[in-house]
């Protein structure tokens, strides 16, 4: 364990200055704000202080001085999770980590880069691209979103049908433990069975059992030719059929998104984006192909097979394919801009996403009449984002209502966005008993004491 001057006797205030530097402790309310809300909105609290600490070794030292003084750490990245699990609630120490920034040289050998904590997703994509190699996984928030949080949510996105979440891209990682230790797996051994896959464990772990500070990622070769189709569509079915079509004849099939007509239309009111169509219509079914040749021609084919098409826009050079993924990449910032939502990411078994949406509408107007439900996602993966307007963002009741749902129908209460604090009152839904205590015993484990994130993913002690 590295010394520390967290003995010296000025506080916890004083320790953590003298470890990272007087202007990176944010005790100030107005500097502290931003740290203190999520990007929903729907989340917030106050935090005794924000600190941010440049490397591993400051990590450490601030967690050692914050466990010496009792004190409970809430990690935050780029501060875009949808379930309120990076920020504050009870006045605790906010641990930011975007200056941990460092981003090492590429392994073209195997096909391998080890990056900070902090560096954002669409950095490590630049990077990765310079050396003619692509990280797989994708996602709306890329400018913002860093990698340790990516990591510590197991983060989805777009591409996950073909390549996988962030899990299968995590190779090693080095991470903090709750009293300042550093555990290092950074080797990128593809093969490795010795002992317990900690890093797969640290990955979803939501800031619960070690501080993630460094990775080592995988990377993919890049392909250069891809295509956009955008189509349009009568009912959800339709769009299930098609994507088994398209899914079946072509392998460089990476991404299969879905929107509704009213998403749509609020992202046709709320941003400059233009009409696809010259009609509305009910469904539509985002397409993305890339291989190491044109697959326009192939996809084209395919869907020439597909009956109920009625209507298809096709992207194939940067900008048009950009035009269409901005209808489906802007739904979050349209809903948010409508008002604050209650964002509930779920994920069903294939043929129960009928009768989910189906009851959708339902089980909400149920609970609260004046509500009125977005959906969109990742049809590829089954996983929907339910997005609920004109509710009060602190009424739990619609949790309850669709998670309930969701599970009835064998679904997943988190498909991507984790459990934060916005749904452990429903991890019971999902977890049995057993499932829970094991759990519990792992958290214990690295985190006797319950002083990492308290509150997400489990209750409050
Ligand atoms: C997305 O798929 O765009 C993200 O999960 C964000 C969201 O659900 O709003
Ligand atoms: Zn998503």
């Amino acid at each position: 364990m590295t010394a520390t001057p967290c003995d010296a006797d000025q506080g916890l205030v004083g320790a953590l200055e003298r470890v990272v530097g007087e202007s990176f402790v944010l005790t100030d309310p107005d500097l502290r704000a931003p740290y203190e809300v999520d990007w929903t909105r729907r989340f917030h609290g106050s935090a005794r202080l924000v600190v941010r600490p440049k490397d591993t070794d400051q990590v450490g030292q601030v967690l050692r001085c914050c466990h010496e003084a009792g004190a409970a750490v809430v990690t935050q990245g780029g501060n875009t999770g949808l379930v309120g699990g990076g920020v504050p609630d009870r006045g605790e120490v906010v641990l930011s980590l975007t200056r941990l920034d460092d981003l090492q040289e590429v392994d073209t050998l195997a096909g391998q880069v080890s990056v900070g904590a902090g560096v954002t997703l669409a950095r490590v994509q630049e990077h990765a691209a310079a050396s003619d190699l692509h990280f797989p996984v994708d996602l709306a928030a890329r400018d913002s979103a860093t990698i340790g949080g990516m990591i510590a949510t197991n983060a989805g996105g777009i591409r996950v049908l073909r390549y996988g979440s962030t899990r299968a891209q995590v190779l090693g990682v080095e991470a903090v433990t709750v009293d300042g230790r550093v555990l290092t797996r950074m080797d990128g051994l593809v093969k490795d069975n010795a002992g317990y896959d900690l890093a797969g464990l640290l990955t979803g772990s939501e800031g619960t059992i070690a501080v993630i500070t460094r990775a080592r990622l995988r990377l993919v070769p890049r392909l250069q030719h891809r295509v956009v189709a955008l189509l349009a569509l009568d009912s959800i079915e339709v769009a299930q059929k098609t994507l088994r079509r398209v899914r079946t004849a072509m392998p460089s099939l990476e991404a299969a998104e879905v929107f509704f007509a009213d998403g749509l239309d609020l992202v046709l009111e709320q941003t400059s984006a233009t009409a696809p169509f010259a009609a509305p219509h009910p469904v539509y079914l985002l397409l993305e192909c890339a291989a190491r040749e044109d697959p326009t021609e192939e996809l084209a084919a395919a869907l020439e097979e597909v009956e109920d098409l009625l209507d298809v826009a096709v992207g194939t050079d940067a900008e048009s394919r950009a035009r269409l993924w901005e209808l489906r990449e802007a739904h979050t910032a349209a809903i948010s801009a409508a008002g604050v939502p209650i964002k509930l990411d779920v994920s069903l078994p294939p043929a129960r996403i009928g009768a989910f949406l189906a009851r959708l509408d339902d089980v909400v107007a149920a609970i609260e009449p004046a509500a009125r439900s977005i959906v969109f996602g990742h049809l590829g993966d089954g996983n929907l984002h339910v997005n609920l307007l004109g509710a009060d963002p602190a009424d739990y009741n619609l949790e309850a209502g669709v998670l309930g749902l969701t599970t009835q129908l064998g679904g997943s209460i988190s498909a991507e966005h984790g459990i934060g604090r916005a749904k452990v009152a429903w991890l019971h839904l999902q977890r049995d008993p057993t499932d829970m205590a094991v759990m519990s015993a792992i958290k214990r484990a690295f985190d006797p004491d319950g002083r990492l994130n308290p509150g997400v993913l489990f209750p409050r002690r």
